[in-house]
């Protein structure tokens, strides 16, 4: 999705280069997001213009554009106090090109200039209002009504300041948004917000803060919408301070600071680890250093304040390190990250479990009507994955739901239900909705997120951090295993007193235990994965089969093959196979199946005889010595036994190698796969 990163230096000298060099490294740690173009603007060498560069495809290409333009003027003078704002956009509204690249100008003379996230939903009637008014419009986006309406209300409203130019723009439109705006008409001031994608501020002094919080300002008009047509400054709002607030709260004034306004935290983690996370519709403006925060509504249970929060993420984090990708970087963490879900958590000692982001609300839990888990992609599959335990576990009826679907069928909720919201980014637009719509209907919300801060983490009444460190790779892998271990965690907490269950407990337990050196050993199969990676890579689909615990890695498998190979993939449920997918096979179809020694096993098997007899040659996922399964195919993956349960999570690593090394064959961009995107914030 669409990046935003702005640096404002105050009081603190930088020259051009070292601005846009601060501006083109805050968008290559946003690259991972998934994006098609870029661009950058900066005040021209006189400060009385502004420059913008952009472009379509990599920020490499932009940096070398920005050589070309830069070339010749002298940009090493260094400069006080300066705003740049910069952008990657995933195009929603109007093809990938330069002319439909952030940022966008309010006119000719770049008066005001906007980097944006999201979709502005009623930009068409925007749109409307301001062509009646004699402003042409130069892209296809959305975007740029943002800019021309700041526009418009500062011509029409010429006391304004900027933060009240751009809070009145904002109350007339409608969607999902994080902007940034830049003005020529406001020297060194930034004004940020966002509704529904997510915005941050990091803040970077010399010496420690003087605070912790920011307080919360309110206009006086709160709901009062100002009337576009109107050409007067009547609707004006005043701008006080929250009486309570200020005896409380010290405003941010620092003589020497540094803001960077960002999508996420691995764009700013390197310059600093103190942050705001801003919640919808909090208006951020810095104004002679000074950052304030405002809000357009008052509403009963605001705080008074926004915190500022210490980022636990460290900058070795979000690097590749070693590793050519980060996926694969990802993949090969797993045996750690599997432990950081459960450190602090599971006692193996005493077989005990804390959750404590939900241990308050176990009770409440346990009384429900029953448990929904709702995700997309990834996230989706491991509900999937694990709805059978928690299904025995809990003894609750268990819905696994894509939030997407879940929405359009307008599925009944009631306020006994406990809704689950599973999300690596916490900000996926349709997961957010769905938690927004179960919420309304009084349901009980546990956010399942990777990202702390984030919107789906905020929103929940209480949930479980996977604790599985940055996903940077745009195919999820160490989230998955993660998110399953949270989600096993969970169902052993809810069957912690339940006597016919702790012999099932214990064993699960054990399993656990053991899991992090049994995922090293699947990783060691890494160069057997190789080798069947050649001789798949130049085939156009692989058929993945499974059932059972099992089933999950067919669809996660395919998944991943799909987004980074680019090549069709099923994963099929090997119950259903005489239903249909038997008719796809034959001596050429590449076909993998997972077999293994569980309740299923006979039903695999039975699978398994199906598709030799149609000379399918399947590559088998099997158990550490099963002869007798490995006999019906030369090339197979032995795994180490583990639960039945827990299978899932040593049968997916070899997937997620597999279709790394075919991707790896094929070219393919691994870490950024074409038209997909990280965190899709858009619905
Ligand atoms: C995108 C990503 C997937 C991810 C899905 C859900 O499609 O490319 O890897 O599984 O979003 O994302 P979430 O952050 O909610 O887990």
């Amino acid at each position: 999705m669409c990046g935003i990163f702005a640096y404002l230096n105050y009081l603190t000298p930088k020259s051009r280069q070292e601005v846009l060099d601060l501006l083109l490294t805050g968008l290559k740690r946003l690259e991972y997001r998934g994006y098609d173009s870029t661009g950058v603007a900066i005040d021209s060498p006189d400060n009385k213009n502004i420059v913008m560069v952009k472009r379509t495809g990599k920020v490499k290409v932009l940096e070398e554009a920005i050589q070309e333009h830069f070339s010749g003027a002298d940009y090493s003078e260094p400069v006080l106090t300066h705003i740049g704002i910069a952008h990657t956009r995933w195009a929603t509204h109007g093809v990938p090109c330069e002319r439909n690249s952030h940022p966008h100008r309010s006119d000719e003379g770049n008066g005001f200039v906007v980097v944006h996230n999201g979709i502005i939903t009623n930009y068409n009637d925007v749109k409307t209002f301001l062509a009646k008014r004699g402003y042409d419009f130069e892209s296809d986006t959305d975007t740029e009504v943002f800019a021309k309406l700041v526009h418009h209300l500062w011509k029409t409203h010429p006391t304004y300041s900027f933060r009240e130019l751009v809070e009145q723009a904002i109350l007339q439109v409608e969607g999902a948004f994080a902007i940034a705006v830049k003005s020529k008409h406001f020297p060194g001031e930034c004004v940020a917000s966002r509704r529904s994608s997510p915005l941050l501020v990091g803040i970077k002094t010399k010496t420690r803060l003087a605070t912790d919080h920011i307080p919360i300002l309110y206009g006086k008009a709160d709901d009062k919408k100002l009337n576009p047509d109107q050409d007067t400054d009547s609707g004006k709002q005043q701008v006080l301070p929250r009486s309570e607030s200020t005896s409380e709260f010290m405003p941010l004034e620092e003589k020497e600071v540094e803001y960077f306004f960002a999508s996420d935290a691995s764009a700013v983690i390197e310059h600093t680890n103190r942050v705001i996370y801003l919640e919808d519709d909090d208006v951020a403006a810095v104004r002679d250093g000074t950052l304030s925060i405002h809000r357009l509504k008052k509403s009963l249970d605001d705080p008074h304040a926004r915190e500022i929060t210490t980022l636990k993420m460290e900058i070795q984090q979000i690097m590749k390190g070693n590793y050519d990708y980060f996926m694969q970087k990802e993949i090969f963490e797993q045996p750690d990250s599997v432990v950081n879900t459960m450190r602090g958590r599971v006692r193996f000692d005493g077989n005990a479990i804390v959750l404590g982001g939900i241990k308050d609300y176990i009770p409440e839990i346990k009384r429900c009507r029953r448990l929904m888990l709702i995700g997309c992609g990834t996230s989706y599959h491991s509900a999937v994955a694990t709805r059978q335990l928690l299904e025995e576990l809990t003894e609750l009826p268990v819905m696994v739901e894509l939030a997407s679907d879940f929405l359009d069928r307008n599925t009944p909720i009631f306020r006994d239900d406990v809704c689950f919201f599973i999300s690596q980014s916490g900000e996926t637009a349709d997961t957010l909705m769905a938690l927004r719509y179960c919420k309304q209907r009084g349901a009980l919300i546990v956010g399942i997120t990777n990202t702390v801060g984030s919107s789906i983490c905020r929103e929940s009444h209480c949930g479980v951090h996977i604790n599985a460190g940055p996903e940077i790779g745009v195919a999820s892998t160490k989230a998955y295993t993660s998110q399953f271990i949270s989600l096993v965690m969970f169902a052993l907490v809810m069957s912690e007193d339940r006597l016919s269950l702790q012999q099932r407990r214990l064993e699960i337990l054990q399993a656990l235990s053991k899991l992090a050196d049994q995922i090293r050993a699947v990783l060691k199969l890494d160069s057997k994965v190789q080798e069947l990676a050649k001789d798949l890579y130049q085939h156009k689909s692989l058929l993945i089969m499974g059932r059972g615990y099992n089933f999950a890695t067919c669809l996660e498998g395919a998944l991943k093959v799909k987004e980074l190979t680019y090549m069709h993939s099923e994963g099929i449920m090997a119950g259903e196979l005489k239903h249909g997918p038997l008719a796809l096979v034959d001596d050429s179809m590449p076909v993998l199946m997972i077999v293994l020694r569980d309740p299923v096993y006979v039903k695999c098997m039975n699978a398994l005889q199906q598709v030799t007899s149609r000379k399918g040659c399947p590559i088998i996922i099997c158990e550490e010595g099963d002869e007798e399964t490995q006999a019906f195919s030369s090339r197979h993956l032995e795994i180490p036994r583990t639960v039945d349960c827990l299978q899932g999570i040593l049968t997916v690593i070899p997937m997620q190698l597999l279709s790394y090394h075919i991707a790896v064959l094929r070219g393919c961009d691994v870490d950024c796969p074409r038209n997909l995107a990280k965190s899709v914030t858009v619905e």
